[in-house]
Parts: C-alpha cells; structure tokens; sequence
C-alpha cells in the first residue's frame, strides 16, 4: 500500500515560530508542503527572524499575539475567524521559564517564576483549545510539544519538567473535554533540539551528548522528523490516536540506565 498524506483544504492555526530553527517552523512548512493553509502566531520580538516563513507559506494568515494577553488573544482569533471560518489544527509549541529556573536546584524556584512557565507553557494549551475548538471540524487534531523532563529528573531542565507534566496532564483532559467533536489530542515528546528556547537551559549541550552516547538509535533528532510525525497526527492515519504522548528521541525514553 502506498500512501500520500494530502492535507489539501485543511487549515492550521500554529503556535511557536521563532526563527528557521523552531520546530513550529519546520511544522508549518511540512502542512503547508502537503496543502494545509497556515494561521502563524508570532510574538512582537521575534518579527524579523518569523516572517521570511511567511514568504515561503501558501497565503498564510499571520498576527501578533502573546497567551499572556487576553488583548492579542482576541484579536488573533478574530482573524483567524474572519479569513478561515473552520479550522482543522492547532499547533501548540511554545514554552518559557525564566533562565535563572532552568540552572542549579529545581526547588529555588520562586512564586512568580512558577506561575509564568505554567501559564505560558501549560494553561496556555487549554485556553488556545477553548478558542480553537469553537470553529475546529471534526476529524480534527491538536498537538503540544513535550519534553521527557516532565517524567523523569534532567537536572537544569527543572520548572520546565513541572510545566510539562501539567501539559501531558492538560492533553489527556482535553482529549477528554473534545473527544465528542471527534477532535484529538496528543502531545510529542521530542529529544533535544538545538533551538532559541533550548538555549536557555544550563545542561542542553550534556542532553544532546547524552541521547548519542545513549539512545538506540545513538542519534540526536531533528525538528523534520517532528514535523513527520506532525504531520501523521493532522491526517487521518492516526484517527483512533488520541490523549497520548508520543516520543520522536531516538528511543532514548526506553532506556534504564
Ligand atoms: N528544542 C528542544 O530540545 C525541545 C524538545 C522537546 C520539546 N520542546 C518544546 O517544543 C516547543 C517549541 O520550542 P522550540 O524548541 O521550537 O523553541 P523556540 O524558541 O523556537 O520556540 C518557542 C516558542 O514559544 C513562543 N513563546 C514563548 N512565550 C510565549 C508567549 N507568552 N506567547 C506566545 N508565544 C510564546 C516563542 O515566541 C517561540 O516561538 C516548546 O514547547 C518546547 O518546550 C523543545
């Protein structure tokens, strides 16, 4: 059997495009290559380095917007709304945690500091899937992006592990919450990936050392191959998929020791 995953008139609302190196990049470049057309949010400082995607994308949709800004939260989704009317994806990649959390011990984290990664890196998902499902078809999908801290301890990794266990928590309850309007929900757990967000954590170029000494494939990933997988989780070859986390690591998560 030979299968082409065609996305053509599907519409994805995507969070996460930083630069060429955000894993939202390569997935949004994936579904548009397959027919998708793409809704991109950008945060105000990273314009520059978002909008050369926008010149390669098929008539992509683009705005400003912060998930902290109930302000740009409106706005986004009203155009959204207005140039799309139904969607069928939604793209959550975004993550932030201060740079003094993600070094030394995880438990001198401060009030403050524990509210903003979990605002920005978890709740964030299901205030953008109340927003997104109103106008969501079904047989559509949402995906989170993850990170194996949130299981295990990868010291530096610290208040983001605690972010992403409430995200994992937040897919399988929003899977729950969407299951009825035949919408899934699942997350990637991806290995480390030299990013703008990766940058910011003390231990990353151990990580990376760490998944070629260690993983089975004895590799590091790249952002394409989650953009693969990506990809399955929008088309219906993964149609009974839902709530879970998937690992695209190399197979590093299997590992004891
Ligand atoms: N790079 C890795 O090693 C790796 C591994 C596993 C999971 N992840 C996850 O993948 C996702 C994407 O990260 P990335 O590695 O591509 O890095 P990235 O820096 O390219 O992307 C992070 C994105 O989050 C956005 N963001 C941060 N705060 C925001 C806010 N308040 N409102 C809106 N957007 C906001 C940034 O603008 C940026 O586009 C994150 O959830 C990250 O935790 C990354």
């Amino acid at each position: 059997m030979s299968v082409t995953i065609d996305l053509k008139g599907k519409k994805a609302i995507v969070f996460g495009i930083a630069n060429d190196k955000s894993i939202a990049w390569h997935i949004a470049k994936r579904l548009n290559d397959a027919g998708c057309r793409i809704a991109a949010a950008y945060q105000e400082r990273v314009e520059q380095f978002f909008m050369p995607l926008m010149k390669e994308l098929n008539n992509p949709v683009y705005d400003k917007c912060d998930v902290v800004s109930d302000e740009l939260l409106d706005s986004f989704f009203k155009k959204v709304k207005d140039e799309f009317g139904e969607a069928d994806f939604l793209i959550h990649s975004i993550a932030f945690a201060k740079k003094e959390h993600l070094q030394g011990k995880f438990m001198n984290v401060d009030r403050r500091g524990y509210q903003v990664a979990h605002e920005v890196s978890a709740y964030s998902l299901a205030e953008l899937s109340r927003r997104a499902a109103p106008m969501m078809r079904s047989g559509g999908s949402i995906i989170a992006m993850t990170y194996l801290g949130s299981e295990r301890v990868a010291p530096g990794y610290n208040i983001m592990g605690v972010a992403k266990a409430a995200l994992e928590s937040s897919v399988r309850y929003i899977a729950y919450d969407l299951g009825e309007q035949k919408i899934r929900v699942n997350a990637i757990s991806a290995g480390p990936i030299a990013t703008l967000a990766a940058s910011g954590i003390a231990n990353f170029p151990e990580m990376l050392l760490n998944y070629v000494a260690k993983a089975p494939l004895k590799r590091n990933i790249t952002a394409d191959e989650v953009a693969d997988c990506a990809l399955f989780l929008c088309s219906d070859l993964s149609k009974a998929i839902t709530g879970q986390v998937i690992y695209v690591d190399a197979g590093y998560n299997v590992m004891g020791i």
